[in-house]
């Protein structure tokens, strides 16, 4: 492979910085001539959420429900499909289950007319920064960081892949009335994981008894996940299933920094009903 400069590894879109492989420009450019339908599957988590802990959950409600769809492909990323993936994804059957990354304002409108059922998770913004960081530097398509200390002032900022997390809350806090869209967290996810399987599953609609739950719930605990991660993620799973563990950012983090990021949290959300979401 050709040997990308760190610095060149991110491109800027609408303000925003992207992995210039992974979503480079034609694909977000196509995003708005998505159609979408009532009964698409909708995933949303800022990197390092634990977005593919749950397509590995979804998948398999879907999987339980309907009886069709693979447990183990790559995650969907809308901004990762490139023209063929496109077309494939417009004839695919229902229901057709997609993530994305992107801030709120930028998921094709098609997903909202239709009312789209959109599952947003969220997590502690202190431990999101700290797996970011470790999987940047682990991930080659993103730039590593020459230290915490230079990612951690690039999170702060904002100046990471898709963007700040902190718009990216704000923009999903508007919409937490919005009967179209669940938001949940990593932390109830660790806490009570089959009550969280079977949340997920009544949103979408799927009705799945207390025994599928639990079983779905047990094949996708943390250990479970990084057992099978060589199969569902290739040679690149190690990276996805790092430690799993609420809280991490203690041993990272600085007092200093962490009473900047209090700051900037309360100066970023203040009024909001993000304190208690986020685990502060
Ligand atoms: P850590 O780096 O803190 O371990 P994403 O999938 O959005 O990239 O999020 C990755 C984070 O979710 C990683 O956090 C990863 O370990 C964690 N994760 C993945 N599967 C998990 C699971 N089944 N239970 C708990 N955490 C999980």
């Amino acid at each position: 492979a050709k040997a990308v400069k760190e610095e060149d590894k991110l491109y800027r879109y609408g303000g925003v910085l992207y992995p210039v492989i992974l979503a480079p420009e034609e694909n977000l450019k196509a995003l708005e001539d998505i159609e979408a339908r009532p009964d698409d599957v909708m995933l949303v988590a800022y990197p390092k959420c634990g977005f593919n802990w749950m397509v590995a959950v979804i998948r398999k409600i879907i999987s339980a429900a309907t009886g069709q769809g693979r447990e183990d492909s790559k995650p969907p990323l809308i901004e990762f499909f490139g023209p063929e993936q496109l077309q494939h994804f417009a004839q695919a059957p229902s229901p057709r289950f997609i993530g994305t990354h992107m801030h709120p304002d930028n998921i094709p409108s098609s997903f909202t007319k239709k009312k789209t059922k959109i599952l947003v998770i969220f997590r502690n913004p202190k431990d999101t920064a700290v797996s970011y960081y470790h999987f940047s530097n682990k991930n080659p398509v993103l730039p590593s960081a020459e230290s915490w200390d230079m990612f951690y002032k690039d999170f702060i900022a904002g100046e990471v892949a898709w963007g700040s997390y902190f718009d990216h809350v704000l923009a999903w806090e508007k919409k937490m009335d919005d009967p179209n869209v669940l938001i949940i967290t990593y932390e109830e996810l660790k806490q009570d994981l089959s009550k969280g399987v079977q949340r997920v599953s009544d949103f979408f609609g799927f009705n799945l008894g207390e025994d599928t739950v639990n079983s779905i719930a047990d094949r996708s605990t943390f250990r479970a996940m990084k057992e099978s991660s060589h199969s569902s993620h290739g040679n690149m799973g190690s990276i996805f299933f790092r430690k799993g563990e609420v809280g991490d950012w203690k041993n990272h983090f600085s007092q200093a920094q962490s009473e900047e990021m209090d700051t900037a949290f309360e100066k970023h959300l203040a009024g909001t009903q993000l304190g208690a979401l986020l685990n502060y």
